[in-house]
């Protein structure tokens, strides 16, 4: 990303419930199809199973359209799917069918109801979408949600070269800050990658002065931290 260009947006007025159903994600961002919805689960996803970082009762916090709950449903995981936008949960139950998922609209910074519930949550791509005090709410309810010695499995935009602009990004520090002080401890940050879809984000990069990497399949491979985090 250009240094230079001053960010048009305010993420926090992102109407998630909008993009689901063909509406503005964000004002003049030209993004009216779902970016994230790339029809199957995210490698970040797939590689947090393939290491063995699921176990027991499994949040998906923000899970949009769901494929990334179905596939660890797939692998024979219990998992509670969430998100604030209904527009993606009744759609995530069409698309989900006879998977074995349970759906539910929910405000992950809140997460009412469900207190020591999850041994494990999944995180893919909310945090980054909450603003400054969201983010330690959420980071707080995740902690309430989850039982001693959970485990969290995020993947987070990176405040990196080639990655997208800040505040939407986070800088590693912040995001070991607001985790430790709601009581994870972070075991790991590493770099993945994060699989959007290029041709609903053109005129939002553009803009931004974002410069991301596109794959032969159209798909962004947009860099985030993969982050390891037990509830302490
Ligand atoms: C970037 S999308 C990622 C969706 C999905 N996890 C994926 O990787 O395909 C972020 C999701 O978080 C949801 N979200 C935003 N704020 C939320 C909140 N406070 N509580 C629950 N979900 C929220 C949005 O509706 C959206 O579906």
């Amino acid at each position: 990303m250009s240094k230079n260009i001053e960010q048009p947006y305010d993420f926090s007025t992102a109407d998630f419930n909008a993009v689901y159903q063909g509406g503005e994600l964000l004002e003049n961002a030209g993004i009216t199809r779902v970016p994230w919805d790339i029809g199957e689960p995210q490698p970040g996803v797939i590689e947090f199973e393939r290491r063995g970082r699921i176990r027991g009762a499994v949040l998906d916090a923000g899970c949009g359209l769901g494929d990334n709950a179905v596939f660890l449903a797939s692998r024979g995981y219990h998992v509670t799917a969430v998100d604030a936008a209904s527009t993606a949960i009744e759609q995530a139950r069409k698309r989900a069918g006879s998977a074995d998922v349970e759906f539910a609209v929910a405000d992950a910074t809140s997460l009412a109801g469900f207190e020591g519930r999850f041994d494990t949550v999944l995180d893919s791509a909310l945090f980054h979408t909450l603003d400054a005090d969201g983010r330690r709410r959420y980071a707080a309810a995740l902690h309430r949600a989850t039982r001693p010695g959970a485990w969290l499995d995020m993947l987070c935009f990176a405040a990196v070269p080639g990655g997208m602009p800040e505040p939407l990004a986070v800088p590693e520090q912040t995001l070991r800050r607001i985790l430790t002080e709601a009581g994870w401890r972070v075991t790991e940050v590493s770099r993945a990658v994060y699989w959007g879809v290029a041709e609903a984000t053109r005129e939002f990069l553009a803009k931004t002065g974002t410069r991301v990497e596109v794959d032969a399949q159209g798909r962004t491979q947009l860099p985030v931290w993969s982050v390891l985090a037990e509830r302490a």
